[in-house]
């Protein structure tokens, strides 16, 4: 896997299914084959509809040639959309697009490769999966986390996940999950007192990535977090997409100098908006004008 230009390639759909109760595997077949590197996303347009004039954002979970394999949940008219399209429909594939995860080798400077803790919640699957399959390594943790058993997608996490349910509801019987969020599985499982430092990588709801950054915070752990801000262009043009900079010189964008970031570039104060949409963070403590966007 290799980084490289992004492509924008036309495909059609080859196959669509249920992996969970909510969580589609999608895979296109596209013109010419291309690459990724695990973190990076690909802008996706089924065309057609009028729901999909904008091109939506997806982790990719998984490259074969000219195959791409995505996952996601519909949570809207996109989405929605696509959850209902056939094979053979047509695609235009955009990517791959940012940043991507930091490989095991990328130590810090004078340090071996640490340990990695893995934290998934949702559809922030995808880029976790495609790192443990490419780097994973003996003593990597890998935490998934769900709302209940039915939201889980076993098949995929039965490489080696352990996994939380907020609802021990649809659990299979054979399965042992536990319940809570997935901060607190990594809580119960490394114990309060300092393990071995770790490198944290986490992608999921933005509640879990502040919960994440906070863990690893009291750790002094390194972190990385991938944020899945809504998008325009997902190149970096329409500065659609700003995460606020720690250093309060301005902003990042998650498409183009993420979506991976380091954690504590991030200003979490004045980052994303309040758990149910409004009111916007700024109201609850962030002094940043709301649409000041130069970098
Ligand atoms: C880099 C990146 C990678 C992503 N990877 C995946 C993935 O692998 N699988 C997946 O299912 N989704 C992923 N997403 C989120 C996905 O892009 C959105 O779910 C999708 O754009 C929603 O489109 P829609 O038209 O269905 O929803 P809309 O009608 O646009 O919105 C419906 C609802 O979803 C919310 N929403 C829309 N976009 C986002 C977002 N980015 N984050 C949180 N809430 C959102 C809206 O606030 C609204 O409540 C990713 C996003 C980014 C930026
Ligand atoms: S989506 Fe356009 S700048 Fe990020």
């Amino acid at each position: 896997m290799t980084t490289s230009d992004p492509w924008r390639l036309v495909g059609e759909v080859e196959s669509l299914g249920l992996v969970s109760s909510s969580m589609y595997e999608l895979v296109v077949g596209l013109e010419d084959v291309v690459s990724f590197r695990p973190g990076q996303f690909c802008m996706l347009n089924l065309g057609g509809g009028r729901e999909m004039v904008l091109s939506r954002p997806f982790s990719i979970l998984a490259v074969d040639g000219n195959r791409v394999t995505l996952l996601f949940k519909a949570v809207g008219s996109g989405t929605r959309a696509m959850a209902t399209c056939k094979p053979g429909a047509p695609v235009v594939f955009l990517g791959p697009l940012g940043q991507p995860f930091p490989s095991p080798d990328t130590a810090t400077a004078g340090q071996t490769a640490p340990r990695h803790l893995l934290l998934a919640g949702g559809v922030g699957l995808p880029p976790l999966l495609a790192w443990q399959r490419a780097w994973g390594r003996e003593g990597d943790l890998y935490l998934f986390g769900g709302r209940d058993g039915g939201d889980v997608p076993w098949s995929l996490v039965s490489e080696g996940w352990r996994c939380s349910v907020d609802r021990h509801v649809d659990v299979p019987r054979n399965v042992d999950a536990f319940v809570g969020n997935v901060v607190e599985l990594a809580r119960e499982i490394l114990g309060s007192v300092d393990d071995e430092p770790r490198r944290v990588l986490a992608c999921g709801p933005l509640a879990l990535l502040r919960a994440v950054t906070a863990f690893a915070g009291e750790r002094g752990w390194d972190c990385r977090v991938s944020v899945e801000e809504r998008m325009g262009c997902g190149y970096g043009v329409c500065r659609g997409c700003v995460v606020p900079r720690a250093d309060g010189e301005g902003y990042l964008t998650a498409c183009h100098d993420g979506p991976v970031l380091a954690a504590d570039a991030i200003d979490w104060k004045c980052f994303g908006r309040a758990e149910g949409g409004s009111p916007p963070v700024s109201a609850i403590g962030c002094n940043r004008p709301e649409q000041d966007t130069k970098s």
